[in-house]
Order: C-alpha cells, then sequence, then structure tokens
C-alpha cells in the first residue's frame, strides 16, 4: 500500500489506548494505523512525540457582534490561525443574528466571513434570541435539517436572555428536529438586581462584575435549565461551567437518569475573582461569565473533569482588545463594569494549560484528554466518527506534542487579534509542535503553514439526539 503521508513513530492517543505506531494517512484520511509503514509520498518522524486527535474547540466566538461600537478582535482568519497554533483542526463560533436580522440571514452572512479564511475546519452553532413563528417554525427546522444540529440559549444578558417559557419553545423544536441544546446558565434578574445595587453603592470597577455574578446565580440558572430540559424531553448541554455547586447540579441530575453534558473551561482552573481586582483597569482583562471564582473552587472543578462530570473543556475564546474602544476600554467602561465587554480570548491557550495541569500533572490520563479536547466536542455536537479520533476512516485531524517542552505563556507568541493573554507568564510543559489537518500541516513549530484550508462542517443530529 502507499500513502500520502505516514507519521512515524509517535505514541499514538486512541480510543483503545496509547501505542505506539505509525499511522498512514490518504486523500486526507487515517487509512492505517500499523508498525513499520512505507511507502509515502511525504514521511513525518514523529518518535519522541504525542499524536493526538486535533483539538475540538466547541466553544468560540469569532466575529461575533457585540453591541454598537464593540467589535470582537478575531476573524476567521486570525481566530482559526490561532486556534491552529494551539493544535486545533475543528472550531464550532456561535452565529448570532444582529438586530433584527433573521436567523438564516445571519447564517448567510456569517458563512460568507468564514469562506476562505480559515485554518481550522468550522461547524457554527445557532444563538437563538427570537422565539417569533418564523425563527422556531421555519428557520430553525430547516437549518437543523441543513447541518446546524446545535444551539445555544442565554438565561442572561439584555437582548439574549429568554424567559423560561421561551426556553421550552426552543427546547421544542430542538427535541423534534433532533439538535442538542446548549445553555448558557446565569440568573438575569438577580444579576441585574446585584448590579445595580452595586453600582448605587459606587462600586463600579471590574471586580465587581464578578461580585454581582455570584455562584448561587449560576447555581439557580443550572437547575432551573435542567429541569426544563427534563420538561421538554431532551438531551442538554450545560455551558461554561465554573463552580462546584453547579457541577453538583449536574451530577444529581445525571444520578436521576437525565441526559446531562457539561462544559468547564481553563479560566475556571486557573484564574480568580482577584484578577479582575486591579488598581488600573488591568481586571478588564478577566471578566469574563460566568466570572472565575476562588482557587477553593478549582479542584471542585477537577474532580469534575478527572470522575467525569465535565465532557468538554473548551476555551470560550472571546477576544476584544484591551486597548481599545472598541474592546474592553469602551465608553463608559472604566466607571461601570457593566459596559465592559464580556469575554476573554484563549483558543490558543486551553490545550497546553490543560496538557500541563491535567496531564503532566498526573490529574487526568491521556485517553481523557482526547475526550476532553476533542472526541466528546465530536461526538455531541455530531461530528463523530469523521471527526475526534485517531481511528481508520476518520479525517487526519492530529496533533503531534512534544509532552517536555517548558514554555511561559506570552502574548508575544500569540497568534489571536487581541493584544493580551489572560495566562501571561503561566508556566507549561507541554505543547503542540505540529497541526495536522486532513493531511495537510497548518501549523509547525509554532508557526502557521500554507493556504486556509479549512472549510465549513455540516453535521449529522448528534447521537444523544436522534
Ligand atoms: O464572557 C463570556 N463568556 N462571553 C462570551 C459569551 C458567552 O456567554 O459565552
Ligand atoms: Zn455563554
Ligand atoms: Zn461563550
Amino acid at each position: 500500500m502507499s500513502y500520502d503521508t505516514i507519521i512515524k513513530g509517535a505514541k499514538v492517543v486512541t480510543a483503545s489506548g496509547v501505542t505506539i505506531c505509525d499511522i498512514g494517512i490518504t486523500n486526507g484520511i487515517i487509512v492505517t494505523l500499523g508498525l513499520a509503514l512505507e511507502n509515502a509520498k511525504n514521511t513525518i518522524d514523529a518518535s519522541g512525540l504525542i499524536a493526538l486527535p486535533g483539538g475540538i474547540d466547541s466553544h468560540v466566538h469569532i466575529s461575533q457582534p457585540s453591541g454598537p461600537g464593540i467589535e470582537m478582535a478575531d476573524d476567521f482568519k486570525s481566530g482559526t490561525c490561532s486556534a491552529a497554533c494551539g493544535g486545533n483542526t475543528t472550531v464550532l463560533p456561535f452565529c448570532l443574528p444582529e438586530g433584527p436580522q433573521s436567523l438564516r440571514k445571519a447564517v448567510e452572512e456569517y458563512q460568507d466571513k468564514a469562506l476562505g479564511q480559515c485554518m481550522t475546519d468550522v461547524s457554527f452553532h445557532l444563538i437563538i434570541k427570537d422565539t417569533d413563528s418564523v425563527t422556531l417554525g421555519q428557520e430553525l427546522p430547516a437549518l437543523i435539517q441543513a447541518g446546524y444540529t446545535s444551539l445555544k440559549v442565554f438565561m442572561t444578558y439584555a437582548g439574549l436572555a429568554l424567559t423560561d417559557r421561551q426556553i421550552l419553545e426552543v427546547m421544542s423544536v430542538a427535541r423534534e428536529h433532533k439538535a442538542m441544546v446548549m445553555v448558557h446558565a446565569e440568573n438575569e434578574d438577580a444579576i441585574n438586581f446585584l448590579q445595580e445595587n452595586a453600582l448605587r453603592d459606587g462600586k463600579t470597577n471590574p471586580y465587581h462584575h464578578a461580585m454581582t455574578r455570584p455562584i448561587p446565580v449560576e447555581r439557580e440558572a443550572t437547575h432551573r435549565a435542567i429541569s426544563l430540559a427534563e420538561i421538554a424531553g431532551i438531551p442538554l448541554t450545560i455551558v461554561h461551567v465554573s463552580n462546584g455547586e453547579a457541577t453538583q447540579e449536574i451530577l444529581q441530575a445525571r444520578g436521576r437518569g437525565l441526559k446531562v453534558f457539561a462544559e468547564t473551561c481553563p479560566q475556571y482552573i486557573s484564574l480568580t475573582a482577584k484578577d479582575l481586582d486591579q488598581d488600573n483597569f488591568d481586571g478588564a482583562k478577566y471578566v469574563c461569565s460566568p466570572p472565575p471564582r476562588t482557587s477553593e473552587e478549582w479542584p471542585k472543578i477537577w474532580a469534575g473533569i478527572e470522575q467525569g462530570a465535565f465532557d468538554l473543556f473548551s476555551s470560550d475564546h472571546c477576544p476584544f482588545r484591551f486597548t481599545s474602544i472598541t474592546g474592553k476600554d469602551a465608553p463608559g467602561a472604566r466607571t461601570n463594569f457593566r459596559n465592559i465587554p464580556n469575554g476573554i480570548p484563549g483558543v490558543e491557550t486551553r490545550l497546553p494549560i490543560l496538557f500541563s495541569e491535567g496531564v503532566v500533572k498526573g490529574r487526568i490520563s491521556l485517553e481523557r484528554f482526547a475526550e476532553l479536547t476533542a472526541t466528546n466536542h465530536a461526538r455531541l455536537y455530531g461530528l463523530y466518527p469523521q471527526k475526534g479520533a485517531i481511528m481508520v476512516g476518520a479525517d487526519a485531524d492530529i496533533a503531534l506534542w512534544n509532552p517536555e517542552k517548558s514554555k511561559q505563556i506570552k502574548q508575544s507568541d500569540l497568534h489571536h487579534g487581541t493584544d493580551y493573554t489572560p495566562w501571561e507568564g503561566f508556566q507549561v510543559t507541554g505543547w503542540p509542535v505540529r497541526t495536522i489537518l486532513r493531511g495537510l500541516t497548518t501549523m509547525l513549530d509554532g508557526e502557521p503553514i500554507g493556504e486556509p484550508i479549512g472549510k465549513y462542517l455540516f453535521r449529522t443530529a448528534p447521537d444523544v439526539c436522534k
């Protein structure tokens, strides 16, 4: 047999274990996993490296409308370049209609923005903010049918938050047409109440963003979202879970036999609300929702990562420039934390942080790392078995890792469009040194290479929704 490419001698992380073998690739597909493969146009010596499934980051925000005068720092070009440089081969950003725009039109325009720009494959989740009869009765069913098989609903943010009744209506469409619902679980009324009180007391700096979104706000909404999903009879994914109490809600729901899945992110094992408490507005760099908690929550999140409460480890990459009035330094942001755009960058640093803190520190196995960063994303969002695992028949989406490479995370090494990283100076061991998308190298030794070959992925219904 002859191959386009053979990757030789890596420690390969497959669903059935970790084994040193060669990977034979033809036409962008893994065709052989075996020993002493020969006869290829291109051979990659990967001895001493680990071959992991290319990362799938199923929670990123790219070129998303963010309110008047506010601009996201990444478009598809920079966002997917950053993703590829961080060992990713697929990302799933969110398509949000702007103002009164229809969902269908928003998807068309978002497709246009992505076309020909991407260094990873991409596929869109739909954000549902309007529940009129055209959106829910016509556009959403047609889009799910066309392969947009996941959607996100918000329980917070003015203009996005849906009522419980609206969430049930969306869930009912998802049930009928077999799509995965993702929920942002924070109680909007409670947040508004706390924020208005804080501002009345002169508490205006970024720290109060965290203080007015305390754990009960998230725990209550998590419980409510799960109850709504139970009533609607659908599986549910709770995204960006930040703390132990919300994790307990998820575990209790599973104990009752519900299909509830959960995602957490690097910020909830490595940042705290104290990071928002800095004098010179630097705290704005860490403003995201849910906010980072205390370091006492980290072991609770780790327990969930280690023991299976979490299915997904995503970045929630949501980049705004720190030094720009279109970003964190928006008009009024220095005098009122409510005006600071929510979100932090992290698509390039997600995998190294989990590898270093999880695998290198002995908390999780390589197989669990692969599940949390690729396989489960593919399974829950309808991309498996084409994506998410190193196995015969799958796309040859592979990241080669040097498990010994020690590095301090630095903004100057990253490729995202924003001007800072929340992890400046964070020490990691293990870094991806080559990213391979459908058999072609997209990153080598920390720099992007080649043309933007990423394509759009239309998805099937996730197995758990069938
Ligand atoms: O603060 C965050 N996480 N911004 C991104 C939007 C979201 O809720 O995921
Ligand atoms: Zn969210
Ligand atoms: Zn998000």
